[in-house]
């Protein structure tokens, strides 16, 4: 679904991402993990062009968007985008937030007048269906809790019936239990309907629980790849050469997988304008 050769990032003389390989398949679900400045979000915005690459090749679903417009309206059609602060618009109701993911598919004018055609009100209520907040459709977004808001993120990314999602350190505002229900309803929403995802996450314990491969980067290279029971200590010394605790299932040398990585192996399967979905919004009309 995803193929990306020899991208590099430089700002300047600095260089974020350093001649990235990466292929992720149809349907999977990836983590991404590294230490601040590693240059994970680089990479997730080199996808979709939220940041142009210096050099490399992207291509999303077989298409080219490198240099090509038309690509590119493309991959910006089919990849929707969820971030750590949610982007939603707080005087919208939720309906409108979703809807907004929504605006890709319909005439501009329409857009502009925000008369959403009933078909897209029916994808946009189906979506907040899906992350279980049908019955706040009609409120205030700005009267939801940060889980609620960043579930209308998810039912946005949703509603824009994107084939890639790309979610920026979803749960970084959130506490635990709220962190691993957010995690839960998009890999519920990415296995029910095949969505491909990658996830930069920070907290290792999460990234072992919901990845089903986990891409670790440090100093804009990739330091390991393989799936959470592979990922051992010293690889989490590569991935954090600075320090970072160790979570219990993390695989010491010579021991078997903990149980709980072992389980969630177990039921792995195998492996333009922006949207506003991509970017924070000026939409302010409620
Ligand atoms: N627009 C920019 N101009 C200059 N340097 C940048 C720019 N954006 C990112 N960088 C640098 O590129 C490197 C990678 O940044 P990036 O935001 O991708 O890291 P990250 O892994 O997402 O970190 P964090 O976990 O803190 O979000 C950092 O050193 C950062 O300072
Ligand atoms: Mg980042």
């Amino acid at each position: 679904m995803i193929n990306i050769r020899n991208l590099s990032k430089r700002y300047g003389d600095f260089e974020a991402l350093h001649h990235i390989d990466l292929s992720v398949s149809k349907g999977e679900f990836v983590v991404i993990l590294g230490a601040s400045g590693a240059g994970k979000s680089t990479l997730l915005r080199c996808i979709n062009h939220l940041t142009e690459p210096t050099t490399g090749e992207i291509q999303v679903d077989g298409v080219q968007s490198r240099g090509d417009r038309a690509g590119l309206r493309r991959v910006r059609r089919d990849v929707a985008m969820i971030f750590q602060h949610y982007n939603v618009v707080p005087r919208l109701s939720v309906l409108k937030n979703v809807l907004t993911g929504r605006l890709s598919a319909m005439p501009a004018v329409l857009s502009w007048f925000q008369m959403f055609p009933q078909e897209d009100i029916k994808i946009a209520r189906e979506s907040l269906r899906r992350v279980g907040l049908e019955a706040k459709a009609d409120v205030r977004t700005d009267t939801l809790s940060g889980g609620q808001k960043q579930r209308v993120g998810i039912a946005r990314a949703l509603a824009q019936r994107p084939k890639v999602i790309l979610a920026d350190e979803p749960v970084a505002s959130l506490d635990p239990k709220t962190s691993r229900s957010v995690l839960s309803c998009l890999r519920e929403a990415s296995r029910e309907s095949g969505i491909t995802v990658i996830c930069n996450l920070h907290q290792v314990d999460y990234a072992l629980e919901f990845g089903e491969r986990i891409i670790g980067v440090a100093g804009g290279r990739i330091v390991f790849e393989g799936r959470p029971d592979e990922l051992t200590e010293e690889a989490l010394h590569r991935i954090y050469p600075e320090g970072v605790d160790t979570p219990a299932q993390v695989k010491q040398p010579g021991t078997a997988p903990h149980a709980a990585v072992t389980a969630a192996v177990a039921t792995a399967r195998p492996a333009p304008p922006l949207l506003p979905s991509q970017q924070a919004f000026t939409l302010e009309k409620s």
